[in-house]
């Protein structure tokens, strides 16, 4: 695994222009290699700013949204014009505005989430190949708990050695559709956008206190990058 780099950044605007700025850079030099993106957008709300942003005419032109190839690092088992669908988030800040050459979403509104995750790994292997897809770029968030796209702590999931898992959570909002550790730490980058004061605690105990205990802590790339993009309350505690 190559080292975590971390990039401290003042507010949630800042953390977005950060990651359209890694995302440009990789975005070069995929289509230099292979002449196609392929990235998978996280949920959540953090994320919202940066696609909100990759929609203004100022990142606009930068992007070869015509080789873009859209995913979705995890889902919630929701129709996709559902409010807690993370499609139709990304939808209505940024796809909707930009001309990406195709979308995948996990189709959320699937009677039987464990068969929602089975077409959503066919999905990838129609896309990429056989063996271990390689996403250009996954985009993650992490939650206070330390859960990142739909592991969440101490899950049977954390262990698969499947590409994608359906994931039931009582505590949480609806059953989910995740990407797994096994696919996550096959990606060329993985990009971890963390904002707010709640989150400052679980990133001290990843970043400084090297705890493993927690999801987000064992995204370490095999070989890809691995970059976490901090505002200021993020990073609170480890500056
Ligand atoms: C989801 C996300 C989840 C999210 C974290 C952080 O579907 O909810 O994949 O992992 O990234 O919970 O969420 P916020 O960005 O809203 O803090």
């Amino acid at each position: 695994m190559s080292e975590r780099q971390i990039i401290l950044c003042e507010t949630p605007d800042d953390v977005a222009d950060a990651a359209a700025d890694v995302l440009l850079n990789l975005q070069t030099d995929a289509l230099a290699q292979r002449g196609i993106f392929r990235i998978a957008l996280s949920g959540g709300s953090t994320p919202n700013l940066l696609y909100e942003s990759l929609a203004t005419e100022e990142w606009q032109a930068d992007m070869q949204w015509e080789a873009w190839e859209v995913f979705w690092s995890d889902e919630r088992c929701v129709p996709p014009d559902s409010a807690d669908s993370n499609f139709r988030m990304a939808n209505e800040s940024l796809l909707k505005h930009v001309p990406v050459a195709e979308v995948f979403r996990v189709r959320g509104e699937h009677p039987v989430p464990d068969e929602a995750a089975q077409e959503y790994a066919r999905t990838l292997r129609s896309r990429f190949g056989p063996g271990v897809p390689a996403f250009d770029v996954i985009l993650l968030g992490m939650g206070a708990d330390g859960h990142t796209a739909s592991l969440f702590p101490n899950h049977p999931a954390l262990n698969s050695a499947q590409l994608i898992e359906a994931v039931v959570v009582e505590q949480k909002v609806r059953n989910r559709v995740t990407f797994t550790l096994n696919l996550i730490n096959h990606a060329r980058a993985v990009i971890f956008l963390i904002t707010g004061a709640e989150k400052s605690q679980r990133v001290r105990d990843i970043l400084l206190d090297q705890r493993r205990d927690f999801p987000a802590a064992r995204v370490e790339p095999d070989e890809g990058e691995c970059i976490w993009l901090l505002d200021h309350a993020a990073a609170e505690l480890i500056r």
